[in-house]
């Protein structure tokens, strides 16, 4: 073998290890520093050989920021879900009718229930190549690039004795710890929250951009596997197997021989599991042996051999003070339960949730009523009754408002067809509006203007200094240094980064304007669609809806924006100060409609490319790149090492399959 190979693998073999001892044990053996330097050497040595390329390098954990939507799996093995108990009695039954149906010795495994999302792993020859979410349980979203980011998980699997192809499923969790982090995150850049954890690692497997979802740093437990020949009829041993084949398997997994042990396993999770580092919403008891498991089958929806007892989720009692009204940056008005101070699952709860109108209504709620409050896997406690029995001198009924809570807005309030919420119309009128649009428009991923926080926007708004988005290009520093907290320092931070705002491309500038509906990835659609921003005030709903992956909703919302006065008033002033407002000849440049409509498959490796360049290069030029042959398909790129059947697919179907010299001359000028 040759010598560059032979150190590629070493150092693939070497970083799977420090990976799986840092991630998996947590007994790591090198520093952070040795760690990534080696990655480095790894990551360079690929790069200069790209022939050595392997989708199942430790560098690939990176993730891409490619994006693409997901593409259909069907489950080989339907992903039910289990039936819920909440009492020891109901847990009990289960236990006899298990007993009755066998009627013979048995033992149960007792898990926990993590809660966070399940994803469904294929593993062929020891190397992940399919991570599939749940979806409807009969077929889900094909995420492997993004579940490749999750470090717990092996690629490559470690040991012996593992079937040559099986599945394994599993909990994808975000950790408490980087859930509150990243939601602190969120708050500054005034994103929405993350209800909890479980919500947190959805939304980031379901990421279209797999460098986000590795800068999530989501971990997984597994604690199901399945195949034609696993290692044992003990589901408990196969996962001790796993254990040894680099997975990440639960220490509180135990075999469980009486009703007895079963008491004392939920007794003891019922306490221990708040010192947990991930969120878990219950127990899991199954049949230990998969012969059994057979025998006891399935009902429509769920295995006769397993049940989960769910955790009480904790509440308190308290009084309901008052209720307050939030407005958001689109309008949504949310109402909030203000309490007497009571102690839930360790922190001092003061306001929760009323979620909307027709939950109020249905609560029957009155001021200074004994309300029950809980928290559940969700970070914001929730109202969930009311105890009327305590009501001895009845409030006042609460009533949704009908009018805007700000003072200075106060405009009445509608209710959108199908959406449960109320929202303020006033857009261009409303402070906590205006304040949330001009936030959005400074923020990192928009026109990433530096040294402006919450609370300077706030204090820029009520001086009158800033009151729209154009405002902020009239800041001068010696207007703003004499402010509170601010300084000559801080002051000529913003000024400076405010003018240099006026070089962030267009289809930033489109994002950051705030239009309803138009998030990061329909702003890049429609700049390079219409390239300057005229062209696409002037465009009708049928030429907006022509571009790919736009809809009614967004071409609506596009051409309300620009009927808009105090929207085309403000564009004009935006110009003036020398914004970006249309696609630069260099961007322009980089962008062909070469490709245009085609659709191409990349299979295999390359010379003279990376897969992913290959990916940017078919979307640069107006292509679309898709991970499987079908009909659709135009081109197949096809490098070496590809795969037979895909090849065969591909000639049964009639696709051109074109090589990497090829597909070069087609998109070169
Ligand atoms: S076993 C056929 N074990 O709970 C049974 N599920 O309602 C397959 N879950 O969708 C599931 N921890 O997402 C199993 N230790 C555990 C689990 C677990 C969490 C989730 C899983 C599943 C849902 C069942």
């Amino acid at each position: 073998m040759d010598t560059t190979l032979e150190k590629i693998k070493t150092l693939r073999s070497q970083l799977n290890e420090h990976n799986y001892r840092y991630y998996v044990l947590n007994a790591p053996l090198i520093s952070d520093m040795d760690f990534d330097l080696m990655m480095r050497e790894l990551q360079e040595l690929e790069n200069q050989y790209p022939q050595y390329a392997d989708p199942n390098s430790p560098t690939q954990r990176v993730g891409s920021d490619i994006n693409k939507s997901f593409k259909q799996v069907v489950h080989k093995y339907p992903m039910l879900s289990l039936s819920n108990t909440y009492t020891v009695e109901e847990v009990s039954d289960f236990y006899t009718r298990v007993e009755e149906s066998l009627n013979t010795a048995f033992q149960i495994v007792g898990e926990l229930k993590y809660d966070g999302t399940s994803i469904s792993l294929t593993y062929v020859d020891g190397k992940l190549v399919r991570a599939v979410t749940r979806g409807d349980g009969t077929q889900g979203d094909d995420v492997t690039d993004n579940v490749k980011t999750i470090r717990s998980l092996p690629l490559q699997l470690r040991g012996s004795g593992y079937p040559r192809e099986f599945e394994i499923r599993g909990e994808v969790l975000m950790p408490w710890n980087v859930f509150e982090r990243l939601n602190q995150e969120r708050e500054a850049q005034e994103e929405p929250l993350f209800a909890n954890p479980r919500n947190a690692a959805s939304g980031t497997l379901k990421l279209q951009n797999s460098s986000v979802v590795a800068s999530r740093q989501l971990d997984a437990y597994l604690y199901y596997l399945l195949g034609d020949d696993l290692p044992s009829d003990s589901h408990y041993e196969n996962l001790q197997a796993a254990r040894s084949w680099g997975f990440k398997i639960s220490d509180a997994m135990r075999r469980l021989n009486s009703l007895n042990e079963i008491n004392d396993f939920i007794r003891f999770w019922d306490v221990n599991r708040k010192t947990l580092p991930v969120a878990t919403d219950g127990i899991v008891f199954k049949v230990d042996s998969l012969l059994q498991q057979k025998n006891l089958g399935y009902t429509a929806k769920s295995p006769r051999w397993a049940i989960a007892y769910k955790f009480q989720a904790e509440r308190a009692e308290t009084r309901l003070n008052y209720v307050s009204y939030q407005v958001g940056r689109t309008g949504a008005v949310t109402p909030v339960a203000n309490l007497d101070p009571v102690l839930l699952s360790g922190t001092t709860v003061k306001r929760a949730s009323l979620h909307n109108a027709d939950i109020i209504e249905s609560l029957d709620l009155h001021i200074g009523d004994m309300v029950y409050v809980e928290k559940g896997g969700e970070i914001i406690p929730k109202i969930v009754g009311v105890n009327t029995e305590a009501r001895f001198m009845i409030g006042e009924k609460v009533r949704f408002i009908s009018r805007c809570p700000e003072p200075e807005c106060n405009t009445p309030l509608v209710r959108y067809e199908g959406e449960a919420a109320y929202y303020c119309p006033n857009e261009t009128g409303c402070p906590p509006q205006i304040k949330g649009r001009i936030e959005h428009f400074i923020s990192r991923r928009a026109m990433n203007i530096e040294g402006i926080g919450t609370e300077t926007v706030d204090l820029f708004f009520r001086l009158g200094i800033v009151k729209n988005i154009a405002d902020l290009y009239t800041l001068e520093v010696s207007q703003i240094a004499r402010l509170e907290r601010l300084g000559e320092k801080s002051a000529r931070n913003i000024v400076d980064s405010v003018a240099n705002s006026v070089t962030v491309p267009f289809e930033r500038v489109l994002f950051a304007l705030g239009i309803r509906f138009v998030g990061e990835t329909t702003a890049k659609k429609l700049a390079y669609a219409f390239k300057n921003i005229d062209a696409l005030k002037n465009a009708t709903e049928e030429e907006l809806v022509a571009v790919d992956e736009i809809g009614d909703k967004i071409a609506q919302s596009v051409i309300r924006y620009f009927k808009d006065e105090h929207n085309l008033e403000q564009l004009e002033r935006l110009k003036q100060y020398g914004l970006q407002f249309e696609i630069s000849p260099e961007q322009l440049s980089l962008h062909t409609d070469r490709l245009q409509g085609a659709t191409i498959v990349i299979s295999g490796t390359f010379i003279h490319h990376s897969r992913e360049e290959y990916k940017s290069l078919i979307e640069r030029h107006g292509g679309k790149n898709t991970s499987s042959i079908s009909g659709k398909t135009c081109y197949l790129l096809a490098g070496s090492n590809m795969g037979p059947a895909k090849l065969e697919k591909a000639r049964k179907l009639g696709i051109q399959i074109i090589s990497e010299d090829e597909f070069l001359k087609m998109i070169e000028s």
